[in-house]
């Protein structure tokens, strides 16, 4: 029986390979990943059927990828694929407010979630907020902009999530759940701004626009539209609160509390541009 790690070379996929060590891993990778310290084989979630053949009956699969347009279709025909290979359990990464229809990744997840559901296979699906991990690549000349308003917002550390999925695929599979998992505490922008400051001992601000000036920013940037005014308008959605509410899923199922934004800040550093 073998714990199948789909996405491991990303931000959560590298720290559940870490705390996995000393289990049996097959690390899917899209390339020859050695750094990675763990069996591991190539296929790709656009030929669904690379990653079915690594799967055997009793394995346990943590089903995970960053997304594109084919997301959706790819991952259901994988969850297709393990049940036809007796897998016995699937972590799946979703994400806070996934629904069916709902626009950019929250559709593309709850078209997934939905479809795993109804498979017949064990399964849980991991809901978190955005991960703080996001934002060194945001910070950019002493600047972040997003049109979220003053409203509080949480993020979550990427490596809790790993903890959260390195604990249920380690223990015996429990009943099918879906698990809000959030970061300790949901601050404005604002405040987000202040600390990331602090940490960095110079001064960064959040920039609100409103939401069809944030949209142009992110063209500027080279995300297309429609994305980037479905962006621009989650983001002032996510900002009325919605989401903010926290949860104790990280604690209940690691022993510890969420990692809180200034202890991310404190081992991120270096990854903030200069
Ligand atoms: N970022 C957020 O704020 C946020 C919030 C909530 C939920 N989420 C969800 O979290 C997930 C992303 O997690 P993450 O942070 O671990 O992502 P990440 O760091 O961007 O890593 C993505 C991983 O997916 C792999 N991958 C991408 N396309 C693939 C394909 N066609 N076949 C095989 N592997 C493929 C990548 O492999 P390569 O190394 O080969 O590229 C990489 O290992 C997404 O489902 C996203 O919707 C994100």
């Amino acid at each position: 029986m073998m714990i199948v790690i789909t996405g491991a070379t990303g931000s959560i996929g590298r720290a559940l390979v870490e705390r996995l060590r000393g289990h049996d891993v097959l690390a899917v990778v899209r390339k020859p990943a050695g750094d990675l310290g763990c069996d591991h084989a190539l296929a790709d979630f656009d030929e669904p059927g690379t990653i079915g053949a690594l799967l055997s009956p009793g394995d346990r699969l943590f089903l995970n990828s960053s997304l594109w347009p084919g997301f959706t279709d790819a991952h259901r025909a994988v969850i297709d694929l393990a049940a036809r290979a007796g897998v016995a359990q699937v972590v799946a990464v979703s994400v806070r407010g996934a629904t069916p229809g709902a626009k950019l990744g929250g559709g593309m997840h709850g078209g997934v979630d939905a479809h795993l559901r109804r498979s017949g296979l064990p399964w849980s699906i991991l809901q978190p907020t955005g991960f703080m991990q996001n934002l060194p690549r945001e910070v950019r000349n002493g600047r972040f902009y997003g049109s979220y308003g003053p409203g509080p917002v949480n993020y979550i550390d990427a490596r809790d999530i790993a903890e959260v999925a390195a604990a249920l695929l380690t223990r015996p599979v429990g009943p099918d759940a879906d698990l809000v998992l959030t970061g300790p505490e949901s601050r404005s922008h604002d405040q987000i701004a202040e600390e990331i400051s602090a940490a960095l001992g110079r001064p960064v601000r959040y920039v609100d626009l409103p939401v069809p000036e944030m949209a142009a920013h992110l063209e500027r940037q080279g995300l297309p539209q429609p994305q980037a005014g479905d962006l621009a308008e989650l983001m002032a959605a996510t900002g009325d609160g919605r989401w903010a509410s926290t949860t104790t899923t990280v604690e209940d199922l690691t022993g510890h509390p969420p990692r809180s934004l200034s202890a991310f800040l404190t081992d991120h550093k270096p990854a903030f541009a200069t």
